[in-house]
């Protein structure tokens, strides 16, 4: 099972993400992103493993926490933004933000709830949060982390901390954040990223029920 080349082809307005695919069935949108990480996923990023890598090492510190199916999908998907860029560059090294977590959870909307989505949308703002009401989280950062937090602007303010904690996602995208920064051990023996397809699966037939 797997995404045709098609689903990778270009739209005239917006030439830099990938066209969104039409997958009528749960197991389909599995395999759309079980796929696209085997296609796109082996790409470092500017930490010390690939993208797949950090996605399973994800989906699995999610496995070990209380936020269920819909975390460990969010977790596995959360960087799914660097994957649908066509030109496969690792944007924050060039000084630029991709938006990655807008880019991602606008394409996850297609497919999945709110409760995949919007921990997505929120994890680079939840980087943010935390810098602001935990003193020592920014001291965790990797290197990659900070160089992409000040073009994401840097810690929040005041009124972003306030306007942060009044989202109903905002318990789901912290939680997501740390295991984020959880993720980027080398060396691990992981298991396949098809593993987390029955999640996908479960997620994607909660959003269409
Ligand atoms: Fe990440």
């Amino acid at each position: 099972m797997g995404a045709s080349e098609d689903a990778f082809t270009q739209t005239e307005e917006d030439a830099m993400t990938m066209a969104v695919p039409e997958l009528e069935t749960p197991e389909k949108i599995a395999g759309f992103f079980v796929d696209l990480f085997d296609r796109r996923g082996g790409v470092k990023y500017g930490e010390g493993v690939t993208q797949t890598e950090h996605a399973i090492q994800s989906a699995v510190h999610a496995d070990q926490q209380e936020g269920g199916d819909a975390l460990i999908c969010a977790a596995l998907l959360h960087d799914i933004g660097h994957l649908l860029h066509e030109d496969g560059r690792y944007h924050a090294a060039e000084g630029i933000d991709a938006v990655h977590e807008t880019v991602g959870a606008a394409f996850l909307e297609h497919f999945f709830g709110p409760d995949v989505t919007e921990p997505v949308r929120l994890h680079v703002d939840a980087k943010r949060y935390l810098c602001a009401v935990e003193p020592d989280y920014f001291d965790r950062l990797s290197e990659a982390s900070i160089l992409s937090l000040e073009l994401q602007g840097g810690p929040m303010q005041a009124d972003e901390v306030k306007a942060f904690e009044a989202s109903p996602h905002a318990e789901a995208a912290v939680a997501l954040r740390r295991i984020d920064e959880a993720a980027k051990a080398e060396g691990l023996t992981l298991p396949g990223i098809d593993r987390f397809a029955p999640v996908i699966e479960a997620m994607a037939r909660t959003s269409q029920a």
